[in-house]
């Protein structure tokens, strides 16, 4: 198979879907791997990295999307992107179609086979290739929310770990996966008061045993919800409902009731946000302001560290990529898991949650392919 790469342009998106230890295996699977000129430079891969794992380098994307079977990328296609999509290719990327009818219906209108990484399942339940990224994302909303709450930042002037004498800041996580689990773990490194907020008992008994009494924890109602956001200083919305839009837990009145420049950071604004008041920011303009409180909702967190994550997200996509590029289509018939990945299929979607969350008409994933 031909297997091509394209340099990300989403804005400050700065990792890559295949580094050169990556394009080295699909080469020694028997593929020919394109990459476009520079895709490595924010990870500090030069072309000849490339060239020394055996890939080709092709001067433009556009050389990618029309010569590659599989598409392998990061970010979801931006409207340039999808145009030059086709039936018969793969696309192999995060896709969050649940809050982006737009790109859904570029993705239906090409008729490429959309793989979502964010919807890969493993046998626990787990989602393999969301979870290196919401690792990324869940110690870096803790760096975010220490940032903004400086005064010169807009926020409360509160230093998390507080010093002796004076009281920690207060930092409520709500929804405790891994993102909260990873942005727990942070905000007690450095000192912080810390409470996690899930709907899952499992999840907050696994808490409690594994923060040994370091984190409170509580069971997510909209009554607990208003209680600790009201006492906060800073709040990590890090909910997930697979492949569905976030709720939205924290809405519009809630903010009068919170310390003024207190900090909200929607990690999960990438299924849309979990506050009433969230929209997509980006790196270059992380924050804004709604009634005193300071919103942080960068979609793609993890591309503020592309060193660290883009070697995290090859090392997850690697084997499902290399199955893929060795059986085609056939390697979603085999593996029930990687065809949980399978969103939209020659003009069908094909994610039940996806086609909930669009009012759209959901095919099954299986007929979609034999069909
Ligand atoms: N912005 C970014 O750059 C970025 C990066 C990585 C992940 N994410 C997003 O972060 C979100 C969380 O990802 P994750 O990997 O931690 O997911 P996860 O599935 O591991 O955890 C989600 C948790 O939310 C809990 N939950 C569901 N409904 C809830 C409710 N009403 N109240 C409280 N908890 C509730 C679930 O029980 C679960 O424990 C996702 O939307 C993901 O796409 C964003």
């Amino acid at each position: 198979m031909r297997v091509g790469c394209p340099k990300e342009i989403k804005n400050h998106e700065y990792r890559v879907g295949l580094t050169p230890a990556a394009a080295r295996e699909y080469v020694a699977h028997g593929h020919q791997v394109l990459i476009e000129a520079g895709a490595g430079a924010g990870i500090d891969a030069a072309d000849a990295d490339y060239e020394a794992a055996g890939a080709t380098i092709v001067a433009t994307a556009a050389e990618i999307f029309s010569g590659a079977d599989m598409v392998v990328k990061v970010k979801e296609p931006q409207p340039a992107e999808w145009a030059q999509l086709r039936e018969g290719q793969i696309l192999y990327t995060y896709l969050h179609l649940a809050p982006d009818p737009k790109q859904t219906e570029g993705l239906i209108a090409s008729g490429v086979t959309a793989v979502a990484y964010e919807t890969v399942t493993d046998a626990r339940g787990g989602l393999p290739l969301l979870a290196p990224m919401s690792e990324v994302a869940g110690r870096l909303s803790i760096q975010a929310a220490a940032r903004a709450l400086e005064k010169a930042h807009g926020g409360r002037g509160v230093l998390l770990g507080g010093v002796p004498g004076v009281s920690p800041g207060k930092v409520v996580i709500i929804g405790g996966g891994v993102v909260g689990k990873e942005a727990a773990k942070m905000a007690i490194g450095l000192g912080a008061d810390v409470t996690i907020l899930d709907r899952s008992i499992p999840r907050l008994r696994e808490l409690d045993d594994l923060f040994a009494g370091r984190v409170h924890t509580r069971f997510s109602t909209p009554t607990a919800i208003e209680e600790e956001v009201f006492a906060a200083d800073a709040i990590i919305g890090a909910v997930l409902i697979p492949g569905a839009s976030a709720p939205k837990l924290v809405t519009r009145a809630m903010l009068s009731g919170m310390k003024k420049g207190a900090v909200l950071v929607d990690v999960a604004i990438d299924q849309g946000g979990c506050f009433e008041t969230s929209h997509a920011t980006t790196h270059a303009e992380p924050t804004f302001e709604i009634d005193g409180v300071v919103h942080y909702c960068v979609a793609n967190m993890p591309g503020a560290v592309p060193i660290t994550s883009a070697h995290a997200l090859n090392n997850a996509t690697l084997p499902f990529g290399l199955a893929l590029a060795d059986c085609g289509i056939e390697a979603l018939k085999a593996d029930p898991h990687l065809m949980a990945g399978l969103n939209v299929h020659r003009g069908h979607v094909t994610n039940r949650a996806v086609a909930q969350s669009l009012g759209r008409e959901m095919v099954d994933a299986r007929d979609a392919l034999t069909g």
